[in-house]
């Protein structure tokens, strides 16, 4: 059974990546820490030698923790405590076999993601990267009339997928700093007070939200569940000057379909904060003007990875003190 740990020594933990200064000071002052100086992506071989070390792994979202990574026979390893909100890098079936627990840290990231959310949303709409790369080409003429017209985001509809904390932070800033209209597809039901809160409507299908809006904006989970929910018969109930922003999981998108649509311009185009199997980018979407990308930012503000260190520190701290750390999710 996995669970809480009290041992007979500083716990021994493993910082898969570098973190802000301050909060790798506060680890080292509490753990027998090993930071990865290098900041270089560990392999899953790495992983298989640090599950015989360390009492806990503090992966992010570059570190794949599948069977591979986790593939040893017994592990000392008890806690696998992520930085970041999304763990659909660690496998759960691999995690429970080894009676590990896994935390997350929620809450933290939901506004500065959201912000980001709205970077590109407006970012995509009023053609902020096309101007952008054309002025730094230095091909800019001047001001005219039909230059780089874009969208207006004011009054519009947005569908937001996915409607926890992130998706909700979302709602607030359209709803009430742009006067959007909020339509909303979760997988389960959500109170009818947190929809009144954005003047949102939940309806039951994506089917029945795409052809609804002109932005829809993705922020479900990845994972096996959600790989491919927008493919090419799902873009093609979007209206064709409807946008698509994702700043959940690069898998929530068959990118293949989305270069299609772009390229085609079945829709009016997309921002993409988060690709499948990044860092690479698929080749079709680099050719697509009418597409933002961001190298997966949603969290960088410093105020924000800063909080996300702690509530590792606070999930690791509760973990090994005998408490049912608060970010439990596996
Ligand atoms: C998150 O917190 O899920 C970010 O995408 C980084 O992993």
């Amino acid at each position: 059974m996995n669970g809480p740990a009290v041992l007979n020594h500083k716990p021994k933990v493993l910082v898969t990546r570098r973190w802000p200064a301050a909060v790798e000071h506060e680890l080292s002052e509490r753990f027998d820490v090993v930071f990865n100086t290098q900041d270089r992506p560990l392999t899953p071989a790495d992983f298989r030698d640090a599950l015989g070390k360390f009492d806990a792994i503090l992966p992010t979202v570059t570190d794949g923790m599948g069977p591979e990574a986790l593939g040893v026979a017994k592990a000392q390893t008890r806690l696998l405590a992520n930085y970041g909100v999304g763990f659909s890098h660690i496998d759960p079936k691999a995690a429970r076999d080894l009676d590990l627990t896994v935390t997350n840290t929620p809450d933290v990231l939901s506004e500065c993601t959201a912000d980001l959310a709205m970077t590109l949303m407006l970012m995509v709409a009023r053609r902020a990267g096309e101007g952008e790369r054309e002025l730094r080409a230095g091909a800019w003429t001047g001001w005219r009339p039909t230059h780089l017209v874009g969208s207006k985001v004011s009054g519009k509809t947005l569908g937001i997928i996915g409607f926890g904390r992130i998706g909700q932070a979302m709602a607030k800033r359209a709803h009430h700093g742009f006067g959007m209209k909020i339509l909303v597809q979760n997988r389960s039901p959500v109170r009818q007070e947190v929809l009144d809160a954005y003047g949102a409507t939940q309806v039951p299908t994506v089917e029945d939200l795409l052809p609804e809006c002109d932005f829809v904006s993705l922020h479900c989970p990845g994972g096996p569940a959600n790989r491919h929910l927008i493919n090419s018969s799902r873009l093609n109930l979007m209206k064709p000057d409807a946008f698509l922003i994702n700043t959940a999981r690069g898998e929530v998108i068959d990118e293949h379909a989305l270069g299609q649509a772009l390229m085609f311009d079945c829709i009016g185009g997309a921002a993409l904060d988060v690709f499948d199997g990044e860092p690479r980018i698929a080749p079709v979407l680099l050719h697509c003007d009418n597409l933002v990308m961001l190298p997966h930012l949603g969290s960088a503000t410093r105020e924000t990875r800063e909080a996300m260190g702690r509530r590792v520190l606070d999930n690791i701290t509760d973990f090994f003190e005998g408490r049912e750390p608060r970010d439990k999710v596996l």
